[in-house]
C-alpha cells in the first residue's frame, strides 16, 4: 500500500482553523473591536452592511502598525501582546492568541489601511483567502481602518449556515455592546446599512449604559463598589423593580473582558431574591478587576468563560457588594407598571428614601388574625411627609372626595375620609383574598396575604438590624424539645431570635423553655415556627449575616401574616394598603411573588363590550 498521509496546504489548514475563531459575522466584529481597544484607540467606528455578510469595517485612531507589522499581523500566531509562556498569566489585553487576523484573512477579502501616529505615510494592504495580493505605501489617517468583505466567500457551507440578517445583526449588536459598555472612555459608533445604530460619546460607565440602553436607565441604576486586597468590583445593578422577565441585561466583565459565569450570576441573583419575582432577572453591569494570575482565561477564543482560583471568595464578595448596594440605595420605590404614565407619576410621588417604615414598626400589636381586630387597630403614629403620593393615587378618582391635599389640615382630612368607615368605601375585599381599590387608570388588586407578608418581613428585618425593639407577649413557660443538631442551630441564633421578641433559655441538653414570644404569635404556633426557622437555616447557602436576617424575617412573616380566607374590615384593608406602600418593595412578596396588579379601565371596558 502506498503512503496516504499528506500535510494539508496552508490555505486549507488556515480555513479549518479560522472556523474555530470566526463562526459568524459577530465573531469578526468582536475580534476587530477588541484589536482596536488593545491598540489604545479613543474613537472606534463600526460599519456593517447586510448583517456583516457583505461588509464589516472597523476604523480606529489607535496605535496603527508599521509596514512590517501590517504584513505580519495576518500570520497565524502572530501577536504583539505576549511573547513567552509566563505572559499568559499576566494578560491585560483582550487578544493574545494572534489568531484573529489570520483567521479573518483566511475566509474573507480584507483591505487594511494603517499608519502609526509618528509616521508620515501608512500602508495599504489587500489580503484574500490568506494570500497577500497587494501592499503599498499610501496616505491614510493615523490608526487602523480595516474592511472585511464577503465573509466566508470561500467556505460556502459556512456562508449558507448563517442565520437571517435579523439574527446575525442581533449577534453583532450584542458583541458591540459587550465591548463598548465596559470601555466608556472610548467613543464608539455603529452604522448598519448607512443607518446610525449607536453613537456613544466617551464618558462615565453610567452614561455609557444609558447611551446604550436608553434614557430611562438614568433612574434605574444603583452603583456597586467594593474593594478588597484581592479584587475590586465596580459597576451598576438595576433597581429590583426593573428586573426583566427575560435574561437580558446581565453583563459580567473580568478585567474588562466580557464573561459568563453561572456561579457568579447566582451570587448576584441571590442578592435580589426577596426583592423581585422569582421568574424575573436582575440587570447588572459589573466589572471585576483581579490579578490575572488569579484567573485562567486561556480556554478557547470564542468561549466567554473564565476560571477563578478562588471562586468561593469572589462569590461571597460579589454577593455582599450587591446586597449592600441594594440596601443603601433602593429605599426609593419606583414602580414601573408599564402602564398609564399617570399611574407611574402617582407612584413616583410615594414616600421617598428619608422614610423609615413608620407604621409597621410602631404598632406590632396589631394582629389581623384576631376577629376583633378592628378594636386593636391603630393608625401609625408617624406621618411621613410626602405621603400624599399614595393618597393621590386614588383620592383623585373618588367622586365627591376632597382632592386638595396641599395643607397639613387638609391632609388629615383626606386621611379621615380614607380611613373612616361609613362613607363610600375605597376598599373592597374580594373572596376574602384580595383587596380591591380605585387607581387613576382603573382598579388595583392586592393579595392580602402577600401584602401583609411583605409588611411584616420588612418590619422584622428592621428589628433584626437593631433599629427598633421588638414587642413581646408573656407566655406561660413552654418547654420545647429539639434534636441536638437543631438545638445547636437555635443556640447559634440566640442573638437574632432575641431581637425578634423571643425570650427563651436552654433547658437540659437540647430543650428550650420559652417564656416570651413576639406579639401576635399564637401560643400553639411557637414550636412550629422555631422548627421552621431551624429548617430554613439548614437550607441556607451562605454565612452572611444579611442572609441570616432575611431568613429569619421570612420565616416569621410567612407564619404571622394574615392568611387568605380571613375577612378584613375596611380599616384593616386601609391599614394594609397604607403600610404596604411604605415598604421598600411594595410590589413583590418576600418569596418573589407579585403582590399587586392594576387592571386598566381600558381592559375593563373591553370586558364589558
Ligand atoms: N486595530 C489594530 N491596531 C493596531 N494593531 C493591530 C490592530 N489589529 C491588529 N493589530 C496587531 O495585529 C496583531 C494580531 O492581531 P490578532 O490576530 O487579533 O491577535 P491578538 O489580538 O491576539 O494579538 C496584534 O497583536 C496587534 O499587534
Ligand atoms: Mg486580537
Amino acid at each position: 500500500m502506498s503512503n496516504i498521509i499528506k500535510q494539508l496546504p496552508d490555505s486549507v489548514a488556515n480555513q479549518i482553523a479560522a472556523g474555530e475563531v470566526i463562526q459568524r459575522p459577530a465573531s469578526a466584529v468582536k475580534e476587530l473591536l477588541e484589536n482596536a481597544v488593545d491598540a489604545g484607540a479613543g474613537d472606534i467606528k463600526l460599519v456593517v452592511k447586510d448583517a456583516g455578510k457583505t461588509l464589516i469595517q472597523v476604523i480606529d485612531n489607535g496605535s496603527g502598525m508599521t509596514p512590517m507589522d501590517a504584513r505580519m499581523c495576518f500570520e497565524r500566531h502572530a501577536t504583539s501582546k505576549i511573547s513567552k509562556a509566563e505572559d499568559l498569566f499576566a494578560i491585560r489585553t483582550m487578544g493574545f492568541r494572534g489568531e484573529a487576523m489570520a483567521s479573518i484573512a483566511a475566509i474573507a477579502q480584507v483591505e487594511m489601511k494603517t499608519r502609526p501616529h509618528g509616521d508620515e505615510l501608512g500602508s495599504c494592504l489587500k489580503v484574500e483567502g490568506s494570500g497577500l495580493t497587494e501592499q503599498e505605501t499610501c496616505q491614510c489617517a493615523a490608526g487602523t481602518n480595516i474592511a472585511v468583505r464577503n465573509l466566508f466567500f470561500n467556505v460556502p457551507a459556512r456562508r449558507n449556515f448563517l442565520k437571517s440578517n435579523n439574527t446575525e445583526t442581533r449577534h453583532i449588536i450584542e458583541e458591540f455592546i459587550r465591548v463598548s459598555a465596559i470601555n466608556p472612555q472610548i467613543a464608539f459608533s455603529m452604522l448598519h446599512n448607512d443607518k446610525v445604530v449607536f453613537k456613544l460619546q466617551a464618558g462615565s460607565l453610567k452614561s455609557r449604559i444609558v447611551g446604550i440602553f436608553g434614557k430611562p436607565y438614568n433612574e434605574r441604576l444603583l452603583p456597586v463598589q467594593q474593594k478588597t486586597d484581592v479584587l475590586t468590583i465596580s459597576g451598576f445593578i438595576g433597581k429590583p423593580e426593573f428586573a426583566k422577565k427575560t435574561r437580558g441585561e446581565q453583563y459580567f466583565f473580568v478585567n474588562k473582558r466580557y464573561i459568563r459565569h453561572a456561579y457568579l450570576n447566582h451570587a448576584v441573583s441571590n442578592a435580589f431574591t426577596e426583592l423581585i419575582p422569582s421568574d424575573a432577572h436582575p440587570s447588572y453591569f459589573l466589572n471585576i478587576e483581579i490579578n490575572p494570575e488569579d484567573i485562567d482565561i486561556n480556554i478557547h477564543p470564542t468561549k466567554t468563560e473564565v476560571n477563578f482560583k478562588e471562586a468561593g471568595y469572589v462569590y461571597a464578595i460579589l454577593h455582599a457588594a450587591v446586597k449592600q448596594s441594594i440596601g443603601k440605595y433602593s429605599l426609593t420605590p419606583t414602580i414601573d407598571f408599564n402602564l398609564n404614565p399617570e399611574v407611574e407619576t402617582a407612584f413616583s410621588q410615594l414616600p421617598r428614601k428619608d422614610l423609615k417604615q413608620p407604621g409597621i414598626n410602631i404598632n406590632p400589636d396589631y394582629n389581623p388574625f384576631k376577629q376583633s381586630s378592628s378594636a386593636g387597630f391603630e393608625k401609625p403614629h408617624h406621618r411621613p411627609q410626602g405621603q400624599q403620593g399614595w393618597q393621590k393615587l386614588y383620592t383623585e378618582t373618588l367622586p365627591g372626595q376632597k382632592t386638595e391635599t396641599s395643607g397639613r389640615e387638609e391632609n388629615e382630612e383626606a386621611e379621615q375620609g380614607l380611613l373612616e368607615t361609613g362613607h363610600a368605601s375605597p376598599f373592597f375585599q374580594l373572596q376574602q383574598r384580595y383587596i380591591l381599590t380605585n387607581v387613576k387608570s382603573g382598579m388595583m388588586l392586592i393579595d392580602q396575604q402577600k401584602a401583609h407578608e411583605r409588611i411584616l418581613y420588612e418590619s422584622f428585618l428592621e428589628q433584626l438590624s437593631g433599629n427598633i425593639a421588638a414587642s413581646q407577649q408573656q407566655l406561660f413557660p413552654q418547654t420545647i424539645p429539639f434534636s441536638p443538631d437543631d438545638a445547636g442551630i437555635l443556640r447559634s441564633l440566640k442573638n437574632e431570635i432575641g431581637k425578634l421578641g423571643f425570650v427563651m433559655e436552654t433547658f437540659g441538653a437540647s430543650s428550650f423553655v420559652v417564656k416570651g414570644v413576639p406579639s401576635g404569635l399564637k401560643e400553639t404556633d411557637v414550636a412550629a415556627i422555631l422548627e421552621k426557622i431551624v429548617q430554613n437555616f439548614k437550607e441556607q447557602s451562605t454565612d452572611l449575616q444579611s442572609d441570616k436576617n432575611i431568613n429569619l424575617a421570612r420565616s416569621m412573616a410567612a407564619n404571622l401574616s394574615i392568611k387568605a380566607g380571613t375577612r378584613l374590615e375596611e380599616r384593616e384593608m386601609a391599614d394594609i394598603f397604607q403600610r404596604l406602600f411604605l415598604c421598600k418593595v411594595p410590589q413583590v412578596s418576600p418569596d418573589g411573588k407579585n403582590i399587586l396588579a392594576i387592571v386598566p379601565l381600558t381592559e375593563i371596558e373591553k370586558f364589558l363590550k
